[in-house]
């Protein structure tokens, strides 16, 4: 089922089937990461501009700060050419199926840059023992970025208008077996939902509304219970919204968004700041480099 308006929730989060939140973490080493085109508006003036070796460091502390609180880390190994496939969160939708098989619904990229990935990175999710599973021809998709499962619960929020297309989420219901809600995405700034959408745990959502449409925030207030907003140039300049709760307490996200970190704090959130300047350059923060699954 998808979900189009506030009127047709009859439900209540809590009514929905519970899910586990996901153990392992998928992240690409960094080893070919480059911003040598423009795909977002973020990445304008940065072509050429990424200091790689700065760049694996700070991979490597976001790595080390996943395992620290306890995730099943694995990397699947950068490819030459694919400067993007960094930003995993790309790669697919994770799922669980009814019988605890854990699966993937591959992408399929907008922009011709970013094709070639989703090839490797299936071959890799076979290897964690995923079942992959593929979106009806021509119908664009880019996982987990813009499809963001609920916390603890089944229910898919969904992202499209920029990167992908409205169809995908018809799809995606039925691979996915959960209600999908279409958000849509108008602002370039914001091209996936993970930009100024974050799903911290199941009562709390933190969004950027001034790149929402009004009908989209009013289903998220009726679904989670705390909305905390973060400051319009918070999420354009740090991607304050580009955060993952992986465990329902610790928040990660970039360094430097002062007022989402104190909402956070007063929400009884452990904000945990990481500093991935050389990937915001290529428009993308936390929540992008990495695509948790079951
Ligand atoms: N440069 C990449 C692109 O524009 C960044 C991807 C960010 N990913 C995300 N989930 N928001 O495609």
């Amino acid at each position: 089922m998808v979900i189009e308006s506030v009127e047709q929730i009859d439900f209540s989060v809590g009514d929905l089937p519970k899910m586990p939140l996901p153990g392992r973490v998928a992240l690409a080493t960094p080893t070919h990461y480059d911003v040598q085109c423009v795909i977002n508006p973020h990445m304008t003036r940065h072509v050429g501009n990424v200091d790689r070796a700065r760049a694996r460091r700070q991979w490597e502390t976001l790595r080390d700060a996943y395992r620290k609180l306890g995730l099943d880390v694995c990397a699947a190994p950068g490819v030459e050419g694919l400067y993007d496939m960094v930003f995993t969160a790309n790669a697919a939708a994770p799922f669980l199926a009814p019988d605890n098989t854990p699966g993937v619904v591959m992408s399929r990229m907008a922009t011709e840059s970013r094709y070639d990935e989703t090839p490797h990175l299936e071959r890799f999710f076979r290897e964690q023992g995923c079942d992959a599973r593929h979106l009806p021809e021509g119908i664009l998709f880019e996982g987990g970025g813009d499809a963001i499962w609920h916390p603890g619960r089944r229910l898919v929020w969904g992202g499209y208008g920029q990167r992908t297309d409205r169809a995908a989420h018809d799809a995606l219901a039925s691979i996915l077996n959960a209600p999908v809600i279409p958000i849509r995405l108008d602002d370039e700034a914001f091209y996936h939902l993970d930009t100024s959408f974050c799903a911290l745990d199941e009562r709390t959502a933190m969004i950027c509304p001034a790149a929402l449409r009004d009908e989209d925030i009013a289903i998220i207030r009726k679904l989670f219970e705390r909305v905390l907003e973060v400051p319009e140039d918070e999420a354009r300049e740090q991607l304050a919204c580009n955060a993952h709760c992986p465990d329902g307490r610790h928040v990660l996200l970039q360094q430097g968004a002062a007022q989402t970190m104190q909402r956070l704090r007063e929400a009884g959130f452990e904000p945990v700041e990481i500093d991935v300047g050389e990937f915001l350059k290529s428009g993308a923060a936390v929540y992008c480099m990495k695509l948790t699954f079951w």
